[in-house]
């Protein structure tokens, strides 16, 4: 493994890397298990997710952990997700301070229940101070969510004065998002094999490298992170250009 995190160093590292953590239930039924058992595996894989990203240098690593659209689950789903979420992070605490990681949050709180935001808050809090990886976890998180909130926050401003109707421009747009604290992300990882985005950082997404694997969330390894991380090194990012301007600048 040290041979190919040194070899991947010496290329391109994302600066921000995105997940949409797919497969848990598929892989527990898979195994004869119950869908809650994919979800309590998918918490190791986060870890080990977390541990790599670090090694490499990636500065972002943004999770889609619970989407908005989760909510309509089985309430008893929903309640061990939420479970899981607040223990993980509770227990997982200390290693990150250890580890120099930062927490953040994205998503609408105001749906989430009281202890789990306790337990995020105090994580936040704790570590703060941390100056390595950033690890963004999108919890009660939609992209239509959060556009919709961003466009109310901006017609806030237009309605007060304080914003003209012509000042408003992409830049305008992404200082009001929820992740304006971060750059997009480089790549977007998908595991579970379906090939949909589900209402995951649409705006930011614009010009990511995305790769999607067959792969489960519960058996994502660092390797196959590594994978994703050589295929995105072999990608011509051109943000509309020709070939020849990219290989020119
Ligand atoms: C991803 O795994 C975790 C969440 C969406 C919370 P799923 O629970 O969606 O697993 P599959 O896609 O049904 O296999
Ligand atoms: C996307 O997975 C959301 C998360 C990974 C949290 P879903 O399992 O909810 O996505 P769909 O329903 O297959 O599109
Ligand atoms: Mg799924």
């Amino acid at each position: 493994m040290d041979t190919i995190i040194s070899e991947l160093k010496t290329g391109n590292i994302p600066e921000h890397v995105a997940i949409i953590m797919d497969g848990n239930g598929r892989w527990a039924q898979k195994q004869g298990l119950d869908r809650s058992a994919g979800h309590v595996r998918g918490v190791d894989t986060v870890r080990q997710i977390t541990e790599i990203a670090s090694q490499l240098g990636v500065k972002y690593l943004t999770l889609y952990a619970f989407s908005t659209e989760n909510w309509n689950r089985p309430q008893q789903e929903v309640d061990t997700l939420m479970n899981l979420i607040a223990t993980a992070i509770e227990r997982e605490t200390p290693d990150l301070i250890r580890n120099n990681v930062r927490l953040a949050l994205i998503g609408d709180t105001s749906r989430m229940p009281q202890f789990a935001i306790e337990c995020l808050d105090r994580c936040i809090a704790d570590t703060s101070r941390s100056t390595g990886l950033t690890l963004c976890l999108a919890i009660s998180y939609s992209s239509r969510w959060e556009l919709t909130d961003t466009m109310r926050r901006i017609a806030v401003k237009v309605k007060e004065g304080t914003l003209e109707p012509e000042q408003i421009t992409d830049r305008t747009i992404k200082e009001n998002l929820v992740t304006s604290f971060m750059p997009d992300p480089d790549l977007l990882i998908r595991t579970g094999g379906d090939l949909r985005v589900s209402n995951f950082l649409l705006w930011q997404i614009a010009y990511s490298e995305i790769y999607v694997t067959d792969t489960f969330w519960p058996v994502f390894s660092k390797l196959d992170f590594c994978n994703a991380v050589a295929h995105f090194q072999k990608r011509e990012r051109r943000f509309g250009l020709t070939g020849e301007q990219v290989r020119k600048s």
